[in-house]
């Protein structure tokens, strides 16, 4: 892991392989480990950077300050520090909430879009008080209690034990205070849904079919919206589609890339 420095706060991110930059952001409350399989995977042919969003991972938060657009200032200093001008960005569920952030931030350092099992609208006001709950839960008692809470909407019946427990393990290392300021700011975050007709970077749309967190309906709905965007779903996938079905995952990843002829 290296790190770079963020508003003086330390933010980490494992890179690996060289070739055209993929930049991968992480689903909530996880962390950059979420990619092993997609980095191990893209390595031979892109130079994959998975960053750890401040507050999560190895991290620092940004002292109780988070926003989507915080985040994505983070992961673009993780860009500047490995001068990479331009990457294909990849994010999943709050991971792509950060890239819409990024993208309407910095249009010009996306070579490519990947909207993984996420949404551009924002929460309706029944989910804004469940994230304080959740926020609140968390402060008191960690972020162990997003276990119980978050586990059936972030995979779907089909999924294996040892992925389970694996999104357990990850779920459990999540600082408390990270964990709670990025609730907070996902219940405060922009909506993007009017603005994906002006998407003109090629767009992968990616969902699980058995994902009700961010749905299939939505996902095609925001793939209708971006114009000449791809469309694909995984099958036997509940919302962490990377984790239950990384093969079909990758490959889909993978085509789009290979598609996108992204440059160095
Ligand atoms: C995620 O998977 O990043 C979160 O569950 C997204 C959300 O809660 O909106």
């Amino acid at each position: 892991m290296v790190e770079v420095l963020f508003k003086d706060v330390p933010i980490r991110f494992e890179e690996k392989g060289a070739g055209p930059a993929v930049l991968l952001l992480h689903a909530f409350p996880l962390s950059s480990q979420m990619w092993s399989t997609q980095m191990a995977s893209l390595k031979d042919a892109f130079h994959v950077v998975a960053v750890d969003f401040p507050g999560f991972g190895q991290s620092r938060p940004l002292g109780g300050r988070a926003t989507m657009d915080l985040f994505a200032q983070a992961a673009l200093a993780v860009l500047d520090a490995l001068a990479v001008k331009r990457a294909a960005v990849l994010g999943l569920s709050m991971g792509g909430y950060v890239s819409f952030a990024l993208h309407a931030r910095a249009p010009d350092r996306v070579a490519a879009l990947g909207l993984c099992d996420t949404r551009a609208g924002i929460d309706t006001e029944e989910g804004r008080k469940g994230r304080e709950a959740n926020a609140q839960a968390v402060e008191r008692e960690g972020s162990g209690v997003l276990v119980e809470r978050m586990m059936s909407a972030l995979l779907s019946k089909g999924a294996s034990p040892s992925t389970r427990a694996e999104v357990e393990r990850l779920i459990r290392a999540t600082p408390r205070e990270g964990a709670a300021a990025a609730l907070r700011a996902m219940a405060a975050r922009e909506d993007f849904s009017n603005r994906l007709a002006g998407i003109t970077c090629p767009t992968l749309v990616l969902v699980g079919a058995d994902d009700t967190l961010t749905p299939p309906s939505e996902a095609q709905r925001m793939a209708r919206d971006v114009p000449g965007s791809i469309y694909r779903e995984i099958p036997r996938a509940g919302h962490l589609s990377h984790f239950e079905q990384p093969d079909a995952f990758n490959a889909a990843v993978r085509e789009f890339l290979e598609q996108a002829r992204l440059g160095h």
